[in-house]
């Protein structure tokens, strides 16, 4: 049968939120499990983060699928609700709203949850730079004293925009002007206030600004959040395996080009596996010629680097086994990524991110 198999680690994801943990021993985590867990699979990966104080999702649909699981911790919705009525059902099922806009604090205001609804507690979006979602400053202080009246209990946050690079001149920025808000709200409405400041990478680089919450996302699942340093200088291990098989092996002859476009042409003889993955499955159709797998030899459970040759198609690739031993077996397991390659190489060799590769996985591959 043609596999392409996403394999998870839950150990690894156990272990990544440790890390987190260590790194903020005194935030509550709020773990990021939105684009059905970085596409991990929400049911996959729930039971090995049971230690998170939270789950942040983007969608209420991917809340009530949380819900469903039987998640009962807490629930933040980052981009909070779309319509009234979303918001009625956000109070139902328990979850914990990021107000961003206007209407949102509207329907909060008009329908206020019981004293003891986890709705109670609202994310005050406030606006320090990335100029997508949230508040300004004069506006985030006239919402705050509303939602204080009538009894929310609140949590300003904001998004950095460049968290990754410590450098960058707007991270100085954000920090000042989400303290500062901080400062005043606690001052002037209620020192009850909370602070949620950091996604992973901020979590990395700025240990002196937790506050009370993190959001971790890509660094649970063993990718690296900062651009100077990569998972294994971080401790962080991959949560996923993303693995195919050999489905026939061929030499191709020197002068021969190989799939669609004819893009590579063999310089020599070279043996060559055909794999049974491709864009259809998630891997990514551009990839530089840099781009490679790791094939396991079975008996040995050695891996051999092996480079991609020529176009990749919606259902297959071709492999140089130049660098495999020539009694590599037909069906010998085929990593995309995990281990090695990490997702963050392929991604490099596909000119994105490792987010993207994760998230845009097909239905197709079988999940373990
Ligand atoms: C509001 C918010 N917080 C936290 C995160 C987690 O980010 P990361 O995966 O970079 O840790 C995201 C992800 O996009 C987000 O939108």
């Amino acid at each position: 049968m043609r596999t392409a198999n996403i394999t998870i680690v839950p150990a690894a994801l156990t272990h990544n939120l440790t890390q987190v943990k260590k790194r903020a021993p005194n935030a509550k985590v709020l773990a990021m499990v939105k684009a059905n867990a970085y596409g991990h699979g929400v049911a996959a990966v729930l039971p090995a983060l049971k230690q998170a104080d939270g789950i942040g999702v983007a969608t209420f649909t991917e809340a009530l699928e949380a819900r469903q699981l039987g998640w009962d911790k807490a629930i933040g919705l980052v981009e909070g609700v779309f319509s009234a009525y979303e918001w009625q059902q956000a109070i139902d099922n328990a979850c914990s709203c990021v107000i961003h806009h206007t209407p949102q604090l509207d329907w909060a205001l008009e329908n206020v949850p019981a004293a003891d609804s986890p709705a109670r507690q609202v994310w005050l979006k406030y606006n320090t730079g990335m100029n997508r979602l949230g508040f300004d400053e004069k506006t985030v202080i006239e919402a705050a004293q509303r939602l204080h009246d009538v009894g929310y209990q609140l949590i300003l946050t904001t998004h950095f925009a460049n968290a990754d690079d410590r450098d960058h001149p707007l991270n100085a920025t954000q920090i000042q002007r989400f303290s500062d808000m901080l400062k005043y709200l606690q001052q002037h409405i209620t020192p009850s206030v909370e602070g949620s400041l950091c996604n992973s990478a901020g979590v990395v680089n700025f240990p002196e600004h937790h506050h009370d919450w993190v959001r971790p996302g890509i660094m649970l699942y063993g990718s690296s959040p900062v651009i100077d340093q990569s998972a294994i200088d971080l401790n962080l291990k991959p949560a996923m395996e993303f693995s195919a098989r050999i489905m026939a092996m061929h030499v191709v002859n020197a002068g021969e080009a190989i799939g669609y476009g004819s893009r590579w042409t063999a310089a020599q003889d070279v043996r060559t596996a055909l794999v049974s993955v491709g864009y259809g499955d998630g891997y990514p159709r551009v990839v530089s010629d840099d781009a490679y797998v790791c094939i396991v030899d079975a008996d040995s459970g050695t891996s051999y680097r092996c480079p991609i040759r020529g176009r990749v198609a919606m259902d297959m690739i071709v492999v140089d086994l130049s660098a495999a031993p020539v009694d590599i077996k037909l069906d010998s397991k085929v990593v995309l990524w995990g281990a090695m390659p990490h997702v963050d190489e392929v991604a490099s060799h596909a000119g994105t991110i490792g987010y993207e590769l994760l998230c845009r996985l097909s239905a197709r591959p079988k999940r373990a």
